[in-house]
């Protein structure tokens, strides 16, 4: 089968990120990552820093409203787009304030909406602010097999690694690739359908230090890490923002090779945090 690693690698590119205090979140985006803010009629608003981009809208609720991956060419996306309608994957053509004509949208079995496009004018790397490109999103979920079967089977994306429970015998975390970084999505096994976190990659250790600097000093404190991850190997943090969302700080993050096999973790402290304590989902 054709992958999205091996014919059309997609990176993760933007969050669309649903607020009952939007303008809270804007400030945190704003101030926090160094993101500018374009408004837009509909209350909803675009901020953009170097390398990342998040969406935010008014709603009922906080959280996740879509992901959205970026393809390296509009004929990339028409052959995508086919791939997903030829296994019977339905495709939502969108209009997205950052994504060119011909984006669209899928949904998987649990409802969670995935956006593939191509960037429009208006996407600049360039932007000035401390380093941490958006890279990945992670979910918890009650169905975790099917949730694998349809990133998979239907999308195209590859297993990195996965984390087993050694007396059960049970799945209960899948690393997802959908280029050569070894994961742009994850699922663990939960009690609940939620948003678990998302991540930005930095080009050093050093950088983390500087973002621990930077939420230090607002008095926003670390609830998970610095430690390092087994699968992935990479360096990291979590804090949350102003809705209470996680994001992670990385560095060091693995690359794959198109033909690697799938990893097996025993499900433990050190397979989530090799240099202590773990956040571990229940
Ligand atoms: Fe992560």
């Amino acid at each position: 089968m054709n992958t999205l690693q091996t014919t059309t690698p997609a990176r993760l590119m933007y969050l669309h990120m649903g607020s009952k205090e939007p303008q809270k979140q804007i400030d945190f985006y704003q101030h926090m990552m160094d993101m500018q803010c374009e408004r837009f009629t509909d209350g909803s608003a675009v901020l953009r820093g170097p390398n990342r981009v998040v969406q935010i809208s008014p709603a009922d609720k906080h959280g996740l409203l879509a992901a959205a991956f970026q393809l390296g060419s509009k004929a990339q996306q028409a052959e995508l787009r086919h791939q997903l309608e030829e296994r019977g994957c339905s495709v939502q053509e969108i209009t997205s304030p950052i994504l060119e004509q011909g984006s669209f949208s899928i949904r998987d079995p649990q409802g969670r909406e995935t956006i593939f496009g191509v960037a429009n004018n208006h996407h600049r790397a360039d932007l000035p602010g401390m380093p941490g490109r958006l890279q990945h999103v992670v979910f918890q979920t009650t169905e975790l097999e099917d949730m694998v079967d349809f990133y998979v089977n239907t999308v195209g994306f590859t297993i990195s690694d996965n984390v087993m429970d050694q007396e059960t015998g049970k799945l209960m975390v899948c690393f997802l690739r959908s280029d050569d970084e070894h994961h742009s999505l994850a699922f663990f096994r939960g009690s609940k359908n939620e948003w678990d976190h998302h991540c930005y990659e930095t080009n050093e250790w050093n950088d983390i230090r500087d973002w621990g600097d930077r939420f230090a000093k607002e008095r926003i404190s670390i609830f998970f890490g610095p430690g390092r991850h087994g699968p992935g190997n990479n360096l990291f943090f979590m804090v949350v923002d102003a809705d209470r969302n996680r994001l992670e700080f990385s560095a060091e993050l693995e690359m794959t090779t198109a033909d690697q096999a799938p990893g097996n973790w025993p499900q433990s402290e050190y397979t989530l945090n090799s240099w202590g304590r773990a956040w571990i989902r229940s």
